[in-house]
Formats: structure tokens, sequence, C-alpha cells
């Protein structure tokens, strides 16, 4: 276990937001989880982290920071993997691959843990989390009971589950995910350019391994996003808006190249980062912060910003885009 006081939240937050709080708790396991929660009770507020991929501290925490230090990875029965919260998340895609359990290979290099992967639904290249995902182990952070939730429970959907929801976010720990995997490499290549990568590369379909795809997937990732070590950020700052047919068939009569993604016969899903590079925003900066040059769904840290300076930004998009294209946009990112 390890607890502090009054600690900088810099090395827990991928934007680099410098903020801080008045106590930090690591546990190594869901008994020792109980015990800081008990020792807690009355004291204030609490926040459990993950990798901090998706936080944005507008000031400093006045109350509790939980991160858990679960690791490990268990073959609990044949494909079905238990996974401690804190594993980090790409560590545990490789080692899928390295022992021959295959599905995650498109979720590849998404950065955060393990725990967060179950409450946000990561997902990349066509594939979800929840497509894998059995089970989420949870304890609840009022009570200290432990529920499993099935995947049903969860309530997934595009970057959404029951622990998102106003009802229950901020209410349970992730203690373990279990993943459900296949011996069998089915490749998905349908999505955002991973064809056009591979042909570059002058690998055959029929030869492709789950390796090699991994690694396409690690060099398109490479390509867009800002690693967070080099420059602040949080990836996705926004989450793609899913509008009705109607209000798309009149935009696209408008911007006749405009790229969507079909969600189901009423709906259709535009990419954010597309209509934010239309308002001429992609590279543009506002004080310390800043969107990324090469995918305008990403807002930088340039050095130096508060969260202030990102939400000043994230403010000023909305508004372009809600002004050109009708469309209000809402971060992914969770402000603290
Ligand atoms: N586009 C632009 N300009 C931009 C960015 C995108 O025109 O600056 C266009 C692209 O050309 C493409 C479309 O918008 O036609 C979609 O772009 P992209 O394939 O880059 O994906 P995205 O919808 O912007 C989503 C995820 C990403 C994930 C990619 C690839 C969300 C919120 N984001 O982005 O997730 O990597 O698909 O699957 O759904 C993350 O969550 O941190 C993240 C990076």
């Amino acid at each position: 276990m390890n607890r502090r006081n009054d600690i900088s939240l810099l090395p827990y937050n991928t934007f680099g937001i410098d903020a801080k709080c008045r106590s930090f708790a690591e546990y190594d396991s869901p008994e020792e989880l109980g015990e800081i929660l008990k020792a807690w009770q009355g004291k204030g507020k609490m926040l459990h982290i993950g990798g901090g991929s998706n936080l944005l501290f507008l000031g400093d925490y006045d109350g509790l920071i939980l991160h858990s230090n679960i690791k490990g990875i268990k073959n609990t029965d044949d494909g079905l993997l238990r996974v401690g919260a804190a594993v980090v998340w790409d560590d545990f895609v490789a080692y899928t691959l390295e022992n021959g359990w295959y599905g995650l290979e498109n979720l590849s290099l998404i950065p955060g843990e393990v725990g967060a992967s179950a409450v946000q639904n990561i997902g990349a290249y066509g594939a979800e989390a929840a497509n894998f995902i059995e089970g989420v182990e949870c304890m609840n952070l009022t009570t200290g009971e432990r529920r499993t939730f099935t995947n049903a429970e969860c309530h997934y959907g595009y970057r959404q589950s029951i622990f998102k929801t106003p009802e229950e976010k901020g209410k349970w720990a992730v203690l373990y995910v279990n993943y459900r995997l296949s011996r069998t490499f089915v490749p998905q290549l349908d999505y955002g350019g991973i064809r056009a990568q591979l042909e570059r590369k002058g690998i055959a379909l029929d030869t492709l391994t789950a390796e090699q795809l991994r690694q396409t997937i690690i060099e398109l990732r490479q390509s867009k996003l800002p690693d967070p070590k080099v420059q602040g950020n949080a990836g996705s700052f926004f989450v793609n808006p899913v509008v009705s047919r109607q209000k798309y068939e009149a935009l696209v009569k408008e911007y006749p190249n405009m790229p969507h993604y079909e969600v189901s016969a009423e709906e259709v899903k535009i990419p954010a980062g597309w209509m934010i590079e239309q308002c001429g925003w992609k590279g543009r900066s506002l004080g310390n912060a800043a969107v990324h040059d090469k995918q305008a769904l990403v807002l930088v840290n340039k050095g130096g910003a508060t969260g202030q300076d990102i939400v000043r930004l994230c403010e000023t998009i909305q508004e372009a885009v809600r002004t050109k294209f009708g469309i209000q946009i809402h971060p992914e990112v969770n402000f603290i």
C-alpha cells in the first residue's frame, strides 16, 4: 500500500496538468482497498483513477485519489483471462498475442490501464473492448461490497457503460476484468486505412499474422496521435456525435465529402475531428492549449497549460462546430 498526502498529480494525468490532491492511496489487493475505504469514511470526496489518460484536472483535488496496483493476468479457463485493473492496457494486448490469444490486435497502443478499458469501452479501428469482456469484478466505494457485472449488465455502447451513467458514476472500483479471447485469428481490416497501410508495407492478406496487424495499428496510431510522454494530451478529446439520418442527409448535401459511420437505420455518426478541421481549428492554438496538427479530435498541452486553458479551447471549438454544422459536440475526457 502506498499512501501520501498533498502530492502533485503530474505523473497521474497524461495531459500534463500540474494539479495537487489532498490525499493519494494506491492499493495492491481488494482487501487493502477495503481498509483504505474504511479509514477514509467521512473525510470527503474520492476519485478512482486509472492511467490518467482520460482526465482533465481543472484545479487541485480536495479529496482522496485512489489508484489500483492490482496486476497479473491469469488464464482461468481456456480463453478466459482474468486481468488486474492496473495492468497497462497495451502490455495486456502484447501478452495476448505472445500467448496465442486473438481479438485485441486492433486495440493496440491505446493508452491507459485495463480497469479503465471496461469503464470507457475503449475502441479503435473497428473493435471495442465490450466485444471481448465477459465480466467486470468491482468493489462499491461506499459500502465495500464486491460485485461482478456481466457484459449485459455493463450496458455497453459507443464509449459508454453503466459505470459512466449519472446513477453509477464514481460508485465502483474495477478490481479485475475478465476477457474472453479466441485461439483463432480473424483479422478485422475494414477500418481507417488498415488495408492501405498493409499494402504500403507489402504484406499480403493471406499470410498476415496477428503480430503484423498489431504493428500496423501501432504505426497508424503513431502517425496521427501525439505521444503523451512528449506532448500532454488525452487522446480523443471529444466523442464523435451521433445525429439523425435526416440531419446527416441535409449536411451531406452541403458537404458531399463528409465522412460518416453508419450507426442504425435512423442514426449516423460524424467524425468530430473532420468538423473541427473544417472549422479551421486543426493545428491552431489558444494560449498554451492547441489542436493537434495531425488529428483535430485531440487537444494538446503545448507546455504549462492549465485545465482552464484546455477548457477555453474546448468551448471555443464547441461553439465553432455548433455555428458551422448545428451540432453540439461533447468531451470524452472527464473534467475533475
Ligand atoms: N478526420 C479529418 N480531420 C481530422 C481527423 C479526422 O478529416 O483532423 C477524418 C478522417 O479523415 C476520417 C474520419 O475523420 O475520414 C475519422 O478519423 P479517424 O479514423 O482518425 O478516427 P476518429 O473517428 O477521429 C476514432 C476514435 C479514436 C480511434 C480512431 C481509429 C473516438 C472518439 N475516437 O477517431 O480513438 O483511434 O477512431 O479507430 O471514437 C481515443 O479514444 O483516444 C482515440 C484516439
